[in-house]
C-alpha cells in the first residue's frame, strides 16, 4: 500500500497559465529545481525547498524530472497490434489493418487483455490520463473502464458507434448502440475517475439517424464527453462531402446534430476550413493533434501555429507509432518545422499536460503538480545514454534543455510514475 505522507524530490516543471507561441522565455513556465513535492492520501498538497520532517516517508529523486503525468486525448485501445503497419493511407489502412484488428474484441476474454496491456503501456509510458477508443463491442468499452478503475486511472472512454461502412461484426444499429450507451454511462460515467465519451468513429461510419442518436445523448447529460475523427486526410473529406451533400463541410456534420460542444475531442483537424476553426473556438471544443499518426499516414501538416482553439497532444496509436508523448513532441515540432514555424518545448509539455486538462474541464484534478490536484506524477531521467547525456551536460537554459529531453526522450527514460499517489511504474 503507499504511504498516506510522502514527498518527492526531483526537478518539478509544470505551467501556470498558456505559454505563448514561439515564447521561449515564457513567465508560465513553473520549474523549481531540486523542492519537494509533498503528498497526502493520494493528492498534492504542497512544496517546498527544504526536505520535509521525517513524519513524511521520503522518495530522494534528485537530479530527475518531475513532471504531471501525461495526458493522451485520442488514442485507440485496439490498435496496438496494427502499430507500424507498411504501405497505407488512412482508409486503406482501416479497411486493410484496422477493422480486421478490432473485430477480435468481439470475446470479452480479448477486451479484458487488450485493455489491461494497452493500460499498463499507456503507464509505462508516462501516460496517466487518456480519452480513448474502445471497439463497437460494449465488452471493450467495459474492459478498459474495469482496468482504469483498478488503476485507479483517470480515463475517459466509450464504445464506439458504427452502423455502416464496416465489416460484419463491427457495426451495431442505432437501438442497440443507444441501449449499450445508456448502460454504459450508468454503470460506469462519473464514477471515481472515469467519464463517458460518446464515441461517434467518424461520419462516414455512421447513418444520419446513428449521428442524431448521439447528438440527443450528449444533449441530454452535459456532463458526457464526444470523441471523434474529423478532417484527418483528403480522401476522407472528400468522401464524407459525398455521403452528407447537405453540410457546408465535413465538422458540419456533427454540428447539426450537437456533437460539437465544449466536451467534445476532435481528433486530427488537418483539413478544416477558416470557419470550422471559429465554429470549434466558438463551442469551447479541442482538437487532439496527432503528429506521429498524421506523419506515418501521410495524412498532412496540423496548422497549429493559427489555431483559435485548444489543441491538445495526442499518439492515436495505432495510426500513431508511438505511445510515448516525448516521441510525439518530437513529432510535432519536425511537422511545425515543415510548416516554416517552430514548436517551443513549452506549448508541446502545456498541450500534454495542463492544456489537455483544461480543454478537458478536468484542470481542477490533472495537469499541473499544484495542491489540490491528483498525485498523477511522473519522474523522467534527463538523458538516457551518452549521446542524450552529452547533449544535456552542453545546454545552457532550460528551455535548450527541456527541447533536448523531448527530443530525445522516449518510455525508456520514465523512472518512476505514480497514479492518485500510488506508485505504478
Ligand atoms: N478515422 C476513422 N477511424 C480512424 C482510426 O481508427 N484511426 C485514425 N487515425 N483515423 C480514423
Ligand atoms: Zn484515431
Amino acid at each position: 500500500p503507499a504511504p498516506r505522507r510522502w514527498a518527492l524530490r526531483g526537478d518539478l516543471l509544470d505551467f501556470t497559465a498558456a505559454p505563448a507561441w514561439g515564447e521561449v522565455a515564457s513567465a508560465a513556465v513553473r520549474f523549481d529545481r531540486d523542492h519537494w513535492l509533498l503528498i497526502e492520501d493520494g493528492r498534492i498538497v504542497g512544496r517546498q525547498a527544504h526536505e520535509p520532517d521525517a513524519s513524511w516517508v521520503r522518495k530522494d529523486h534528485a537530479g530527475q524530472l518531475v513532471l504531471p503525468g501525461f495526458i493522451d486525448t485520442h488514442v485507440h485501445c485496439p490498435q496496438l497490434e496494427v502499430i507500424g503497419s507498411y504501405g497505407t493511407e488512412l482508409l486503406d489502412w482501416l479497411e486493410r489493418y484496422t477493422f480486421p484488428s478490432e473485430c477480435a474484441f468481439a470475446d470479452p476474454a480479448r477486451s479484458r487483455a487488450g485493455a489491461e496491456v494497452f493500460l499498463d503501456a499507456l503507464l509505462a509510458s508516462g501516460t496517466t490520463a487518456a480519452v480513448v477508443f474502445a471497439t463497437v463491442h460494449k465488452v471493450s468499452a467495459e474492459a478498459l473502464f474495469q482496468g482504469a478503475m483498478a488503476r485507479g486511472m483517470r480515463l475517459i472512454t466509450g464504445k464506439v458507434l458504427m452502423d455502416r461502412h464496416a465489416p460484419d461484426g463491427l457495426r451495431d444499429d442505432v437501438t442497440r448502440a443507444e441501449r449499450d450507451c445508456v448502460d454504459l454511462i450508468q454503470r460506469f460515467h462519473c464514477q471515481g475517475r472515469l467519464s463517458y465519451a460518446v464515441t461517434v468513429r467518424f461520419a462516414p461510419t455512421s447513418t444520419p439517424e446513428q449521428l442524431a442518436m448521439a447528438g440527443a445523448l450528449c444533449r441530454a447529460d452535459a456532463s458526457l464527453y464526444m470523441q471523434t475523427h474529423v478532417a484527418e486526410n483528403r480522401a476522407e473529406v472528400e468522401w464524407v462531402a459525398r455521403l452528407f451533400p447537405e453540410a457546408r463541410s465535413y465538422l458540419d456534420v456533427y454540428e447539426r446534430v450537437g456533437l460539437v460542444h465544449e466536451r467534445a475531442v476532435l481528433a486530427h483537424g488537418i483539413w478544416l476550413d477558416a470557419q470550422d476553426k471559429v465554429l470549434i473556438a466558438e463551442r469551447g471544443a479541442q482538437v487532439a493533434h496527432c503528429p506521429s499518426s498524421n506523419l506515418f499516414l501521410g495524412s498532412g501538416l496540423f496548422d497549429w501555429s493559427a489555431a483559435p482553439f485548444n489543441v491538445s497532444l495526442a499518439s492515436d496509436v495505432g495510426g500513431g507509432t508511438s505511445l510515448s508523448l516525448p516521441r510525439n513532441m518530437g513529432d510535432a515540432y519536425k511537422v511545425q518545422a515543415l510548416r516554416g514555424q517552430r514548436l517551443t518545448a513549452w506549448t508541446a509539455l502545456h498541450a500534454a499536460t495542463r492544456g489537455a486538462a483544461e480543454a478537458l474541464q478536468l484542470g481542477h484534478e490533472i495537469g499541473g503538480l499544484s495542491a489540490g490536484q491528483a498525485a498523477d506524477l511522473c519522474v523522467w531521467d534527463w538523458a538516457q545514454g551518452p549521446v542524450a547525456a552529452a547533449r544535456d551536460a552542453a545546454a545552457r537554459e532550460l528551455h535548450e534543455r527541456v527541447f533536448a529531453w523531448m527530443t530525445l526522450a522516449d518510455e525508456r527514460n520514465l523512472a518512476a510514475c505514480y497514479v492518485a499517489g500510488r506508485q505504478r511504474v
